[in-house]
């Protein structure tokens, strides 16, 4: 999937409030090519909360991260797929009966495998009884999206290095984990904008760092900027 830089950064709109949300896609609707709603949104304002974000016009990005039986996990996904939001997610890691279960029902929606959080690294795995290190455990959920046939996957841009070449073309590569200065707040496999394009990330998925911002129109446009310079 080949967006231009714009396109290519999604906003993780992480706040509770409708009100500060709607206000906040406002602002920056103009330099921004999505934005995504997490679990912290969602608890707080349910189906009613997305369908009210649909007047901006903007690709929404429902970042629920399902995981359950596949059973569960289908049912709950028809709820949410009737909402018809751009992009859906569901951890790899819930199997592949699980991921089919939801490609099976997704009509237009693009379903989104998250693969390992970029808030763990290889010391988590260790903890978990994983002994392989985070690029090869990518890798194996990566095959587990592919065969459960979703549109795209979760990483940190380190890993889409060596995916790329393995994925069919339209293959969506989702980037989290974007650092812009020397802060990494909780996330632990971080790359800066132009690496994770470099890298072969179709989507940035950024958060705090516009959020928190003093000014989010100049730091989404110095990003675009970046990647403008960098040929992204
Ligand atoms: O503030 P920051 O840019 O770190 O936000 C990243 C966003 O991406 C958060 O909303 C988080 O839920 C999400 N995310 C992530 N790692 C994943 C999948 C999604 O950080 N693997």
């Amino acid at each position: 999937m080949k967006l231009s830089p714009k396109n290519k950064i999604f906003c993780a709109l992480d706040f509770t409030e409708l009100k500060q949300t709607c206000q906040f896609v406002e602002k920056i609707k103009e330099n921004v090519g999505g934005i995504k709603v997490g679990l912290e949104f969602f608890f707080k304002n349910g189906i009613k909360g997305v369908e009210s974000l649909k007047k901006y016009n903007l690709p929404i990005f429902l970042d629920l991260k399902l995981n359950d039986i596949p059973n569960t996990v289908s049912r709950a996904a028809k709820n949410l797929l009737e909402l018809e939001p751009d992009y859906l997610t569901a951890h790899l890691n819930g199997g592949i009966d699980m991921i089919k279960s939801i490609v099976d029902i997704k009509m237009k929606t693009k379903i989104i495998g998250v693969s390992l959080l970029t808030s763990l690294n290889d010391e988590d795995l260790k903890k978990f009884g994983i002994e392989i290190n985070s690029k090869s455990y990518v890798e194996k959920l990566s095959k587990i999206g592919y065969e459960g046939g979703v549109d795209g996957m979760v990483s940190s841009s380190l890993e889409v290095k060596d995916l790329k070449s393995k994925m069919p073309k339209d293959f969506i590569f989702v980037t989290p984990g974007i650092q812009l200065g020397k802060n990494k707040n909780d996330q632990k496999r971080t790359t800066s904008p132009s690496e994770a394009i470099k890298n072969g990330s179709s989507i940035l998925i950024i958060g705090r760092a516009i959020t928190n911002s003093e000014n989010p129109n100049r730091t989404l446009k110095e990003i675009t900027l970046q990647l403008e310079k960098n040929g992204n």
